[in-house]
């Protein structure tokens, strides 16, 4: 498994308009912590179909058990009582010519929207875990009277161009005809209403419904009563840096229509109360989490940008590393219209798991220990902490902050810094 710095990051300033005008949080910008081809909601314990980006909490793992997924040891979402995780498909570049498939660059924004209807109806924190999907990479027909549907849609960002009353560039159900100078976003909007009682189902939607009046807002329906925060992902996908050919964007299970696009939730909330307070007590939220108090109080940027996986994943390429992937990972032929899937001869081995562990990043290696001086830190220019530091994190850390030196000390912190000036010294136990 290999990780590249190919992955570049929407910043905060690109934002746009919110989805509605109340209260919402943005937990944002946030990064994969991994991207493979798993789905423990799906296909637990098993290699899934096709590969997925995760973000979140870093113990996501083939088999899930909220107690466990909990003890993350961070999570990419900046605020650290949330190790839940958040996936969707990825997106790929289908080069026709050659006939081979790039990942296409993703980050996540992921919105809690506390969206009463006319009843009002108090917004609930998730029962203990949670999970849901909303869509289904096999639908091939859209519907616009249908809620479900009208979920999924897909933004293309152009902030160079005003675009407003161009149907070209309208909201629209499947992939644009056309590049999105700015990234394209996929946007899932997740049913809020809970039967009260199971926290999956078997077909991982049934025990959630919308509400009754829309699918974004509303009062919810008798057989699904307890209204929960709505989760809202918009996923960029920087398909700007491939040219743009048509069909060319393709999902990692063979569409490149665009209606299959889906999402997955797993709670893991760490602290059910601090999620409760933030919807009690914040009416005013503008999207800032740092203007909540119980949630400011669990932000951690540092950590957050150095999370990375902890568990097993799959043992094989998902293109993020060069060549190119000459087929998509798994049995994922191109796979349009409303036929069955198409199969493949012979079909592909299914790999093994290996563990996630980052090796230190390209470049770093292992210089032994340093004696901290008696008027200050060895490794003075940046720091950070973690309860589960490792060499990997820290590195990574400092690689991110473009210091060539890190180290980390008891265990749990870890420095940075641009040149040494004294002599290192081995430490031999
Ligand atoms: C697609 O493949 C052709 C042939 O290998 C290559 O010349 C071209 O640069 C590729 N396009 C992209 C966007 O990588
Ligand atoms: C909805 O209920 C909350 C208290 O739960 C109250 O603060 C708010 O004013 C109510 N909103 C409306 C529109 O009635
Ligand atoms: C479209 O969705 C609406 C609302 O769910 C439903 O009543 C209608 O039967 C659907 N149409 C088709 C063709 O499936
Ligand atoms: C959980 O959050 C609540 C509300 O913000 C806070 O008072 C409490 O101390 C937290 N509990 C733990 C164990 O951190
Ligand atoms: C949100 O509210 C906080 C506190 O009132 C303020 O500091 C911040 O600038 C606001 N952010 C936006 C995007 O309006
Ligand atoms: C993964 O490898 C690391 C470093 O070698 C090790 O500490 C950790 O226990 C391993 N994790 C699993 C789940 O095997
Ligand atoms: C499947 O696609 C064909 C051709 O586009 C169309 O005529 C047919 O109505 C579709 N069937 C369904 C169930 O959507």
């Amino acid at each position: 498994m290999v990780f590249s710095k190919l992955f570049a990051f929407v910043t905060a300033s690109l934002l746009v308009a919110p989805p509605s005008v109340s209260a919402y949080w943005i937990f944002g910008g946030t990064r994969p912590v991994v991207t493979t081809r798993l789905d423990p909601i799906v296909d637990p314990g098993e290699v899934s179909s096709h590969v997925h980006s995760v973000v979140g909490g870093s113990r996501f793992s083939p088999n899930y058990d909220y107690d466990d997924l909990i003890t993350s040891q961070c999570s990419t979402i900046t605020v650290q009582a949330d190790k839940s995780n958040y996936w969707a498909p990825q997106l790929y570049y289908w080069n026709q010519t050659d006939d081979t498939y790039t990942p296409i660059p993703t980050s996540f924004n992921i919105y809690y929207l506390p969206r009463p209807g006319p009843k009002n109806e108090t917004i609930q924190a998730f029962p203990t875990g949670l999970r849901m999907v909303a869509g289904s990479p096999l639908r091939r027909t859209n519907n616009d009277s249908n809620f479900a549907d009208q979920a999924i849609s897909y933004q293309c960002l152009d902030y160079n161009t005003d675009h407003t009353g161009d149907p070209d560039w309208e909201q629209r159900a499947d992939f644009f005809d056309h590049q999105c100078p700015d990234a394209m976003r996929a946007q899932i909007t997740f049913p809020p209403c809970w039967d009260g009682v199971n926290l999956d189902s078997a077909d991982h939607s049934s025990h959630m419904a919308y509400p009754i009046q829309a699918y974004n807002t509303g009062d919810c329906p008798d057989s699904h009563p307890v209204h929960l925060v709505s989760i809202f992902y918009e996923m960029f996908v920087s398909v700007d840096q491939f040219p743009y050919v048509p069909g060319s964007w393709i999902y990692s299970f063979g569409d490149n229509i665009g209606l299959g696009l889906h999402g997955d939730f797993q709670d893991g909330w760490t602290n059910k109360t601090l999620l409760q307070d933030a919807l009690d007590n914040c009416p005013d939220a503008n999207g800032s989490v740092q203007a909540c108090p119980p949630l400011n109080a669990a932000v951690n940027d540092d950590i957050a940008s150095a999370c990375h996986a902890e568990l097993d994943i799959v043992d094989e390429s998902v293109g993020l590393s060069s060549p190119p992937l000459a087929a998509l990972p798994g049995c994922n032929p191109l796979w349009v219209g409303n036929g069955t899937k198409p199969t493949c001869d012979p079909t592909p081995p299914t790999p093994g798991m290996i563990n996630s562990t980052l090796p230190l990043p390209s470049g770093w290696t292992a210089m032994g220990c340093v004696a901290e001086g008696t008027t200050g830190r060895a490794l003075a220019s940046a720091s950070t902490t973690n309860p589960a530091m490792t060499p990997p994190l820290c590195a990574n850390f400092c690689d991110n902050l473009g210091y060539p030196y890190s180290g980390v000390e008891y265990g749990d912190e870890c420095y940075c810094v641009s040149t040494i000036m004294c002599s290192l010294f081995e430490h031999s136990n």
